[in-house]
């Protein structure tokens, strides 16, 4: 009976470098609990020179990957370069090698899910992806398994760290976005492009993984209605907070008469609801089962250290079943080629309460205007502020609007913004309920 399991890691950055330290720190446990040893064999990296400083031997390092996928003494191929090529290519290849993959990618998950766990049924190997959402939070599983018997009505999470981090720091300490996102670069938590994660793809490639697994459906990133933060202003969130607000980049999805909505966006939410306590580089997931009810899963959500968990919990996973014999034999996540895809809701088709930001010339009849367009389009107001303006002629005016429809409320801002009154593009955010 095989009683040691080998593990060759593509990608040696972050993630990587603090999985090896818990696998080399954490050996005796890990391995205790994994019912056997657990040897990282090879290290594939482009950079093999660079110190992560952690104690490894030199010689498994690599710059090969295919040293790894060709290996027949390797049982877990753990991707971690990240991007959707050649991750894409090198996850495909490893399981029709045979290999069982952990990885924490969420692009190439998000868009190649069908295959991937097609590839692995295929071959009969373990494919596990905890890290892929909510880094080390175990949403993945509790998902998957704890919540096995409900039917998931909602799912709201906070699942991008270095955009909720930037919201925050820029609220609580006054500074600007630009340096707030260099403080999350150096700290690890944004993608090699940071515009994948302020622009929300990130969280939608997160989202469309969680939908898969909560709706029993194939969700993708291009049916995930995507906004990022770029427009949100410091002055945003103080008047958000003033009508009792968080702004949060939340990715949502909710079942509705036989579709499905899927989107991320900023939204504000009550100051009073559970996710607006999710600050800094923390992410929750809170999820409303037919029969559990509200749940929610909170933890850190980006960094090497939390996404390490994850992955090495994957590995400790995979090795167990190896040992035991049984690895393949039930997939990690329920999928069967061909499942009818759940429809998609057009985001026009829905309605929400609005808190919009006109940036308009301060004179007779402007309110007016504005009421006057909004009116037309059977879009009712629910409050207005106007703070008082020491300089300029330009002033912001927020309001909050009962429901509308979507499509109706982007005619009537595509008016707006075209009068001679109106300085800026209007920004229109949606309020949720969480629920
Ligand atoms: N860039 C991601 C984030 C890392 O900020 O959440 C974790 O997936």
């Amino acid at each position: 009976m095989k009683n040691d399991i080998k593990v060759g890691l593509i990608g040696f950055g972050t993630v990587g470098a603090s999985a090896v330290k818990i696998i080399n720190e954490n050996n005796a446990k890990v391995s205790r609990r994994a019912g056997g040893k657990i040897i990282v064999k090879w290290i594939a990296d482009k950079d093999i020179t660079t110190s992560r400083g952690i104690k490894i031997d030199k010689k498994i390092l690599t710059t090969d990957a295919y040293r790894i996928i060709n290996d027949p003494e390797i049982d877990i191929v753990v991707e971690l370069i990240g991007g959707v090529e050649p991750a894409h290519k090198f996850i495909i290849d490893a399981l029709n090698n045979g290999k069982h993959v952990v990885t924490a990618n969420k692009a190439v998950l998000a868009k190649y899910w069908e295959e991937i766990m097609e590839t692995a049924k295929k071959n009969g190997v373990d494919v596990y992806i905890e890290a892929s959402v909510g880094a080390g939070i175990p949403v993945i599983q509790a998902l998957h398994d704890g919540l096995a018997a409900n039917n998931i009505k909602s799912i709201y999470g906070i699942v991008n760290g270095t955009t909720n981090y930037i919201l925050t720091r820029m609220l609580e300490d006054k500074k600007d976005f630009a340096e707030v996102l260099k403080d999350a670069q150096k700290k690890g938590y944004a993608e090699a492009d940071p515009s994948t994660d302020l622009e929300g793809k990130d969280a939608g490639n997160k989202l469309a993984i969680l939908s898969s697994i909560a709706f029993d459906t194939v969700v993708d990133l291009k049916d995930v209605y995507v906004e990022g933060i770029s427009r949100i202003t410091r002055k945003d969130m103080l008047n958000a907070r003033e009508l009792g607000y968080v702004i949060k980049l939340l990715a949502i999805a909710k079942a509705a008469d036989g579709e499905l909505d899927v989107r991320v966006h900023p939204a504000l939410i009550s100051c009073e609801h559970q996710l607006a306590a999710v600050d800094d580089v923390y992410n929750a997931v809170y999820f409303v089962g037919d029969a559990v009810g509200p749940v929610m899963f909170y933890g850190q959500g980006a960094g090497g250290a939390s996404a390490a968990s994850a992955v090495v919990s994957d590995i400790i996973y995979i090795s167990r079943n190896i040992i035991n014999g049984i690895a393949g034999r039930v997939p990690s996540v329920f999928f069967e080629k061909g499942k009818s895809k759940i429809k998609i809701k057009p985001i026009d088709e829905i309605k929400f309460r609005y808190f919009l930001r006109f940036i308009v010339l301060d004179k007779p009849g402007v309110f007016a205007k504005i009421a006057g367009v909004l009116a037309k389009y059977g879009i009712s107001i629910s409050s207005v502020d106007q703070k008082e303006q020491d300089s300029g002629s330009k002033v912001p005016v927020i309001i909050t609007t009962d429901e509308a429809k979507e499509k109706e409320m982007r005619k009537a801002l595509a008016e707006i913004d075209k009068l001679s009154v109106t300085k800026e593009k209007t920004l229109a955010l949606r309020i949720e309920k969480g629920e």
